[in-house]
């Protein structure tokens, strides 16, 4: 039987913080007390203009190689999840196939889920490896999302990020990926989206990230919870087994909220969005990445990473680290 476990991780995050107070000081009419207490973001980082997806996922899949002791020509498949690709195309999987030097062939593609792009990435690259078609995979979330904000809506422009996190997933002997699920209901999308596209060399439509906050707050509140329970069924376990929840990261109260709903104490999750914003695909890598480096997840523990996003798409995954 062929298995597929998580080798190494790696995140990067660009620039300094920028603090809410920061972007008051920008010009945004807003407050670090309105954004910390109906979200729980106090910084995010923000790309300059010159770095792109691409570039961010190239810096965090370095340290992600690294961690697995692995070269990069070791890598036969390559997913990248990002809403903000650096162009139409190619992938920005294969752009970071090119900027890693790897000249062996491997698969390269991107996924397209919003912020549950990393958990499909994952799932589709442990069915990739345990199918025996591939031995070991990059998976990784990168978004420039402030390429995409209306810096002229406070409602949307505060919440979010720019990042990337990234995995190396390779064949094992032992199960590392205990369950998996995967969802996604089209029918939501007016409440996150962005509308717009380009044809005959012109943006169509809205180029920028639209959302009904309270809408999407409750709809992301409920699938979180349901999906950790699908996954913790698939396995026949209960929520006690896991050591970590890591949800998206998208606003400490529909965290709290989620955490509430399934029975697992704050201090078993792990929350960066007070520090990072809602980096969309990038988040849960990267929340993943900073807990293994500051020795809070250990090789053997299981955790459960889920996200939620435009689409609607949600998802899970029950690693055994
Ligand atoms: N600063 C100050 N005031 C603001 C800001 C801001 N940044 N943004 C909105 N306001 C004002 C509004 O204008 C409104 O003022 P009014 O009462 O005078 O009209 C007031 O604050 C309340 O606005 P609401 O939109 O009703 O605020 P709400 O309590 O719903 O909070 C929020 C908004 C934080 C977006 C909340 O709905 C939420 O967290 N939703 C979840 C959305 C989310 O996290 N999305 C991330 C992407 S989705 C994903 O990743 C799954």
């Amino acid at each position: 039987m062929i298995y597929a476990r998580i080798a190494g991780t790696g995140s990067f995050l660009p620039g300094e913080p920028v603090s809410n107070d920061d972007l008051v000081a920008r010009g945004i009419d807003t407050s670090d007390q309105w954004i910390v207490e109906r979200t729980g973001i106090r910084s995010r980082h923000l790309a300059s203009a010159d770095m792109s997806a691409s570039d961010l996922a190239h810096a965090a899949s370095l340290r992600a190689l690294d961690a697995a002791g692995v070269a990069p020509d070791d890598i036969d498949l390559i997913i990248v999840a990002t809403s903000t690709p650096d162009c139409i195309f190619p992938s920005t999987a294969a752009l970071l196939q090119s900027k890693l030097g790897i000249r062996n062939g491997a698969a390269a593609f991107d996924v397209q889920a919003v912020c549950s792009g990393f958990v499909y990435g994952l799932t589709i690259a442990e069915k990739f490896i345990r199918s025996g078609s591939h031995k070991r995979a990059l998976v990784v979330g990168a978004e420039v999302f402030s390429r995409i904000l209306d810096w002229s809506d406070r409602g949307t422009c505060v919440l979010f990020g720019d990042g990337a996190g990234a995995v190396v997933l390779e064949a094992a002997e032992t199960p590392g990926v205990l369950a998996s699920a995967l969802h996604a209901d089209g029918s939501h999308h007016p409440i996150l989206c962005v509308p717009g596209g380009v044809a005959a060399g012109q943006i169509v439509g809205d180029p920028f990230l639209r959302m009904d906050g309270q809408a999407v707050f409750k709809f992301a509140v409920k699938v979180l919870g349901d999906v950790a329970l699908e996954v913790l069924d698939q396995a026949g376990m209960s929520v006690e087994a896991v050591d970590w929840l890591i949800p998206h990261q998208a606003n400490v109260r529909i965290i709290q909220a989620t955490a509430k709903r399934l029975g697992v104490p704050m201090e078993k999750v792990i929350a960066t969005v007070d520090r990072h914003g809602n980096t969309s695909a990038a988040s849960i890598p990267l929340a993943l990445d900073l807990a293994v480096r500051d020795g809070r997840i250990r090789a053997g523990q299981r955790l459960i990473v889920e996200g939620v996003g435009g689409g609607f798409t949600w998802g899970a995954v029950l690693l055994q680290f």
